[in-house]
């Protein structure tokens, strides 16, 4: 696919990263990495981001079939990363409110509720000292814009955005090669494993961008992976759960359904 050699729009510093070309004509995921964090467009960190990148690319290679999920964008880095990380053709759907973060419940803690506090009465801070994300209304065509501008326009790059909570709108009835969850609380991350990995292809995976960061979400990992989900973990730069690959088709699914 070709992407043009020209410093990322926004990269305006004449030391800006160049989009680095590989020689299978895809971009090298580090300076993009390094551009999403420059232009403040993530809450992940470097390792981060290069996992997520870098289990993209080893999906493609590795021909695992299904789509490509992201359960909380925000602002869409780590979306840029994955979207610049797949095939063309291969499906990304990212799922946010686009708006403020929804409230969280009896499963998360005391630090989840303290953020939360923070959040609603105004107060969060965003990246870098600028309007806090979910304070903006345009956040839903700012992902839109900023996908466009790193040369990954929705429309011809079968990426669609999903507005709206998780809880009403992840309905999955497809194999699933990887799903990156960053939805913060208990309710939002166990609603994407329970409509999520029942799907999840052989050699499936799925990365929990929150797990030793907020309680709920590390709670609705524990109890859900308590039972055989039939998927190993994997400690990486953030806890994945990997269906195994010689699986020929997931029995879950059909559980689910
Ligand atoms: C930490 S941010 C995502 C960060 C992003 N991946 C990045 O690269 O910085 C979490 C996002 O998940 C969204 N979110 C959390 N729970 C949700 C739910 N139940 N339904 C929809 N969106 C949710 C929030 O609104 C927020 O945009």
């Amino acid at each position: 696919m070709a992407v043009p050699a020209q410093p990322f729009p926004g990269s305006s510093a004449p030391d800006a990263p160049q989009p680095r070309r590989r020689a299978a004509g895809r971009p090298a995921l580090p300076p993009v990495v390094a551009d999403v964090r420059r232009r403040k467009l993530t809450y992940l960190d470097r390792r981060a981001l290069l996992d997520i990148g870098r289990a993209v690319r080893a999906a493609e290679r590795s021909q695992v079939p299904g789509m490509l999920i992201e359960a909380g964008t925000a602002l869409g880095g780590s979306a840029v990363v994955m979207a610049v990380a797949k095939r063309r053709r291969r499906p990304l759907v990212l799922y946010d409110v686009f708006g403020t973060i929804p409230p969280p419940g009896d499963g998360d803690g005391p630090d989840v509720h303290r953020r939360y506090d923070t959040i609603v009465s105004g107060q969060a801070r965003g990246l870098g000292g600028e309007t806090y994300y979910g304070y903006r209304g345009d956040l839903y065509e700012h992902v839109v814009a900023t996908l466009t501008e790193y040369h990954r326009p929705p429309a011809h790059h079968a990426i669609t955005l999903v507005r709206g909570r998780f809880e009403d709108t992840l309905s999955i009835d497809a194999p699933v090669a990887l799903a990156h969850l960053d939805g913060d609380w208990y309710s939002s991350t166990m609603t994407c494993l329970e409509r999520i990995v029942p799907f999840l292809s052989p050699g499936g995976r799925i990365i929990i961008d929150d797990y030793r960061a907020w309680s709920g979400c590390r709670r609705a990992v524990d109890e859900y992976f308590a039972v055989d989900r039939g998927c190993r973990r994997e400690q990486h730069a953030r806890v994945h759960f990997v269906r195994d690959p010689t699986e020929t088709m997931s029995p879950y699914a059909q559980q689910a359904g």
